[in-house]
Formats: C-alpha cells, sequence, structure tokens
C-alpha cells in the first residue's frame, strides 16, 4: 500500500517506520523543515530504542521517505494517517487546531479515491467533525477510519509490531477491509466499532491505567501507616486474572506526554456532556500529591529543608526515554529548590531536554549517579534506570554527606540495604534504618 503519514511526532514517525518495514512504501510529512532534513540524513529526533536502525534500513531500500510537502504526498497515496499532536489547551481539553488544520490540507490535495486514518488521540465526535471539514472542501470520495495508537514510549516499536489489540472505528465496510489488510499480520484481535466507540476506547483504556497507578499508590500510603509491604500487597492481588500484574508498580505516579493529558481531557469531555467524572478527577488529584511524597520523606528524617544538597537520579517520565513532559521530577525539584535545598541532577539521557524546561542556579547537572551524591545529605531516585541499581552502596555512602537513600521508584530490595549504613525510604514498604545510619545522621534531626 501507497501511504502518507502526517506528522513526524512519536505516533507517526514510529508508525511510518514500522509499516515500511512491513514492506508498505512510505512518506512521512512534517511541516518543520529542520525535522524532516535531519530525518532525510537518517538522523532520528526523539531517542526510541531500534528506531533509528529500521530508519536507515528502510530508507536505504527505497520504501521511506521523507517531506514536507503534504500535498504531493497525499497526491501519491491511497492512505492517508492523520498522527499530528493534540495537546492540552488550559482548560485540559485537546487542542485540535493541528489536526484541523491537517485535515484541511489532505482535503484541498486530494485527486482520487482516499481513506484517511485517525491516529491522533481525539475527543469523541472529532472524526465526525473531521470528515465534515473534508466534504467541504473536496468532492473527491473518502473514508475516515479511527485507529487509536496504544504504543509505549520506549518500547514503540516492539508495541507497533505486537500490539495488544487493533481498534478500528469506521462506518465503511470497504475502508475497514482495506485497514483489518493492513493490520493482519499483527494481531488477530482487531476490533472493529463505530467511530465515536473507537475514540473512546483509546481515552478509556489510558484513564484506567492511570486510575490502576493511583489506586496502587494509596494502597501504598496506606501500607506505610499500617507497617505492610505493597509489592507484596500488588503480587498478591495481581494474581487474580480478573486484576493482573501490570501497572501495580507503587512510586511517586504518572507523568509523560499521554496519562496527564489524556485524564484531563476525558474529564474535559465528560464535562462538556454534563458528567462529573468524579472517579478519575480524584486519579489525577492523587498523582499530584503522590510526587510531594519525596518531598514528606526528606522531611521526616531532616526536618527542615533548606541549606540541604539533594541528589536527584532521573528525570525523564520513565526510563528508556529522553521525554521529561509531565516528568514528576519537574515538581520535585521544583520544590526542593522552593524549600532552599540545592540540587544536583543526573539523567543518562533526558537532561538536555530537562534543562529546557527548568533551569536554576541552585541545580548542578551532574554526569551520572556518583557524580550526583558526592558531598549530598540524600539521594532521591526518581526513574528507575537500571544503572542506578548497580552502584556500591558503601561506596556511595563514603562519598555523601550522610548515607539517605528515597527510592521512588522501588528499586533496590532488602538484601542490597542489608548493611549498608543507609537511612533507606521507598514507597509503600517498611522503612529501612540501620543502627550506623541513625548515628550518623544524630546531629541533624
Ligand atoms: C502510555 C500508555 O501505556 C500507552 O498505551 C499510550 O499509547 C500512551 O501512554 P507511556 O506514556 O509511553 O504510554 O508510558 P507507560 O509505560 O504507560 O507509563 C506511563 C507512566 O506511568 C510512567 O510515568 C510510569 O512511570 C508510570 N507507571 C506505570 C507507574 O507509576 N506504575 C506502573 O505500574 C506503570
Amino acid at each position: 500500500m501507497k501511504i502518507a503519514v502526517i506528522g513526524t511526532g512519536y505516533v507517526g514517525l514510529v508508525s511510518g517506520v514500522c509499516f515500511a518495514e512491513l514492506k508498505h512504501e512510505v512518506i512521512c510529512v512534517d511541516k518543520e523543515l529542520s525535522k524532516i532534513s535531519k530525518l532525510q540524513d537518517g538522523e532520528i529526533p526523539i531517542y526510541e530504542p531500534g528506531l533509528q536502525e529500521l530508519v536507515l534500513r528502510n530508507a536505504a531500500e527505497g520504501r521511506l521517505s521523507f517531506t514536507s510537502d503534504l500535498a504531493a504526498a497525499v497526491r501519491q497515496s491511497e492512505l492517508v494517517i492523520l498522527a499530528v499532536g493534540t495537546p492540552s489547551l488550559p482548560s485540559g481539553e485537546a487542542n485540535l487546531a493541528y489536526i484541523e488544520q491537517a485535515a484541511r490540507e489532505v482535503a484541498q490535495a486530494m485527486d482520487g479515491r482516499k481513506i484517511i486514518m485517525t491516529k491522533s488521540t481525539v475527543p469523541v465526535g472529532t472524526n465526525h467533525m473531521l470528515k465534515q471539514v473534508i466534504a467541504e472542501l473536496t468532492d473527491q470520495p473518502f473514508d475516515i477510519v479511527s485507529v487509536p495508537e496504544f504504543l509505549r514510549e520506549g518500547t514503540a516499536v516492539k508495541d507497533t509490531f505486537n500490539p495488544d489489540r487493533i481498534v478500528i472505528g469506521s462506518d465503511d465496510p470497504a475502508a475497514v477491509q482495506a485497514v483489518i489488510e493492513l493490520h493482519r499480520q499483527l494481531t488477530e484481535n482487531i476490533i472493529v466499532t463505530d467511530l465515536r466507540s473507537a475514540e473512546m476506547i483509546k481515552y478509556a483504556s489510558n484513564a484506567f491505567l492511570a486510575t490502576k497507578i493511583s489506586f496502587i499508590n494509596e494502597i501504598a500510603n496506606i501500607c506505610e501507616k499500617v507497617g505492610a509491604d505493597v509489592s507484596q500487597v500488588a503480587a498478591g492481588i495481581g494474581y487474580d486474572h480478573r486484576i493482573g500484574h501490570a501497572f501495580l508498580r507503587a512510586g511517586i505516579g504518572y507523568g509523560g506526554s499521554c496519562f496527564p493529558k489524556d485524564t484531563q481531557a476525558l474529564i474535559q469531555i465528560a464535562g462538556n456532556v454534563d458528567y462529573e467524572f468524579k472517579l478519575l478527577k480524584s486519579v489525577v488529584d492523587v498523582n499530584h500529591q503522590q510526587r510531594f511524597s519525596m518531598i514528606h520523606k526528606l522531611e521526616e528524617i531532616f526536618g527542615d529543608l533548606k541549606g540541604l544538597t539533594v541528589a536527584i537520579w532521573g528525570l525523564a517520565f520513565k526510563p528508556n526515554t529522553d521525554d521529561v513532559r509531565d516528568a514528576p521530577a519537574i515538581d520535585i525539584i521544583r520544590e526542593l529548590v522552593l524549600r532552599g535545598a540545592a540540587v544536583k541532577a543526573c539523567d543518562p539521557i533526558a537532561m538536555d531536554n530537562f534543562r529546557k524546561v527548568m533551569d536554576s542556579e541552585a541545580i548542578t547537572w551532574c554526569e551520572d549517579g556518583l557524580e550526583a551524591a558526592c558531598d549530598a545529605d540524600a539521594i532521591c531516585l526518581l526513574t528507575e534506570w537500571q544503572e542506578y541499581c548497580r552502584y556500591q552502596l558503601k561506596h556511595l555512602r563514603r562519598v555523601m554527606k550522610h548515607p539517605v537513600l528515597i527510592d521512588g521508584r522501588n528499586m533496590y530490595n532488602q538484601e542490597q540495604l542489608q548493611d549498608s549504613g543507609f537511612i533507606y525510604r521507598s514507597i509503600g514498604r517498611p522503612s529501612m534504618n540501620t543502627v550506623a545510619a541513625i548515628q550518623t545522621l544524630q546531629p541533624l534531626v
């Protein structure tokens, strides 16, 4: 199939490249000329394991190209994928300006029948609206199909080739058949539905996953007070197949480009039809509060945070990505600085992105976890990069002012901490203090 992909963000680029790998002829389009020229040179604007290799191979074999000429790409293609951003407006609603504009440009370029497949996450009713917008601008026949995207950053290529399901929303049986053919080799779980239900499936999925996270985080907070261990509780409930093990990792809450935006958007979608989505509002609220549990744990140990030096391990919203959008680290570092602490921050790949969002004289940027820990009063582990588990705790203890480790992702286990001399706090698990550690801290408390 000849495919044009409009928008080379996470979803557009990964989908385009993967369809090329499946032997389709793909042209990726973006308005940003610098992005297109980098992609033409084989440079990837995002960090995503496995993606560069696929871009280089498929471009070299002539199945994948990049252009800023939307009209030419549309004319050459049978299928046009809309994968432009739908960022949040200040109200929380999704901003549909970009997707509407892209649909207009596609309509103006159409010279024959096209299937227009939307992959952007859009509020219920948007595909119907786009249908109208396009029909007003062209006499050419077309079909709209909604195929929401469920890929995760950091495992985007793997997820695209191994989806749990493909959701296809459309009113047109012929277009549905063509889109089924396009995905047939990826999975047997293909759900065909109407446009509105397909749009809702995407929001409901993300809202449900966010709910699982906030749920386990609240259970963790209670575990801390009653002396239970949330990781045991999560394992125990997860074996019930109606609950499942996934997304029950307690921590400092979710971040990223999807959950925060899509939960707010769904609250707005409900609000627009006079429905208050109380449960989801609480999920968002719990998630916000959870970030500050790191601050409370430091306060429990040190009292006032003024004058402390805190090492921050991890800035990305999760490991294996350089994405810092809505990362818990933003709120946590801002709060530390506000309370007069100095911060020594590090991240294996997200530091440059983070500095664009937040820079301050109170923050020292460090090469790695060891440099950040030097002379620090405490380490706050915010992103579970594997390398943060590889340090010798005894060695770390020697370079730190005080041996305090606040593990916001429950990366360490009790055996690792045995005899380490660290004061260790995690999320929803019994605290560990060795006698040596408490003595070290005595003058401060
Ligand atoms: C998410 C959805 O998983 C994906 O289907 C959708 O297409 C886009 O949004 P992504 O944002 O890339 O993907 O990351 P994901 O791995 O889902 O993690 C989201 C956040 O939840 C991260 O901040 C992560 O740290 C947090 N999380 C996840 C937890 O705190 N606990 C968990 O058990 C799982």
